[in-house]
């Protein structure tokens, strides 16, 4: 039973494959970004930049069409497990707002393994990745270990995706996930952010 508890809370990271509102929106995004001030290796960030205001806070029209399509991506999301039997569905917050920052990593960037203590669901939307490879470098993780928690089981399930730009990804705030270093000197951009309860 707790076995296939471990397995429902994986299944719901949730790729949004990228499409050409998407690929546009990641355009528009990656030039607000190059506006945005990003202190360097700020909480889980290493090698990289992490803003620490809210995006939605100041909104534009670019802004106000992430808003949307996060909103429309939130809504298939939660339609596809509604009759799951678990409080993070049935206690879902009516009452929410977005929380928004960007990421920018250089070469060896990443973020180690953390959760979203503030957040309901999160997701991430990729700006710029890497260029695709055999290795994982540069893809994002989810799991069950992260921190420094004592590591119970060697064997704890994972997914791993490597993204496109434009690609969207939604999973509950309480899952662990990091991003796999990269080697090239390249750049590796997105927009994370928080369904938070209000
Ligand atoms: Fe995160």
């Amino acid at each position: 039973m707790l076995f296939a508890k471990i397995h429902l809370i994986l299944f719901l990271a949730q790729i949004f494959l990228i499409t050409s509102a998407q690929l546009k929106m990641s355009s528009n995004l990656l030039t607000e970004s190059e506006k945005s001030q990003l202190p360097w290796e700020s909480r889980t960030t290493k090698f990289g930049f992490q803003g620490l205001n809210n995006v939605f806070e100041n909104p534009n029209e670019t802004i106000d069409d992430l808003e949307s399509i996060i909103r429309q991506a939130i809504g298939v999301y939660l339609n596809k497990f509604i009759n799951e039997s678990n409080t993070f569905i049935s206690d879902w917050p009516r009452d929410n707002k977005l929380s928004g920052w960007y990421n920018r990593c250089i070469k060896n960037g990443h973020h180690t393994s953390h959760i979203h203590s503030r957040g309901w669901l999160s997701g991430v939307m990729y700006l710029k990745t890497i260029a695709p490879s055999e290795s994982n470098e540069g893809a994002i993780e989810f799991g069950l270990h992260g921190y420094d928690l004592p590591i119970s089981n060697n064997d704890y399930p994972k997914i791993i995706n490597k993204p496109r730009a434009g690609d969207i990804v939604l999973f509950p705030s309480s899952l662990f996930h990091r991003t796999i270093p990269f080697t090239s000197d390249s750049e590796r951009i997105t927009i994370a952010f928080d369904l938070v309860k209000t």
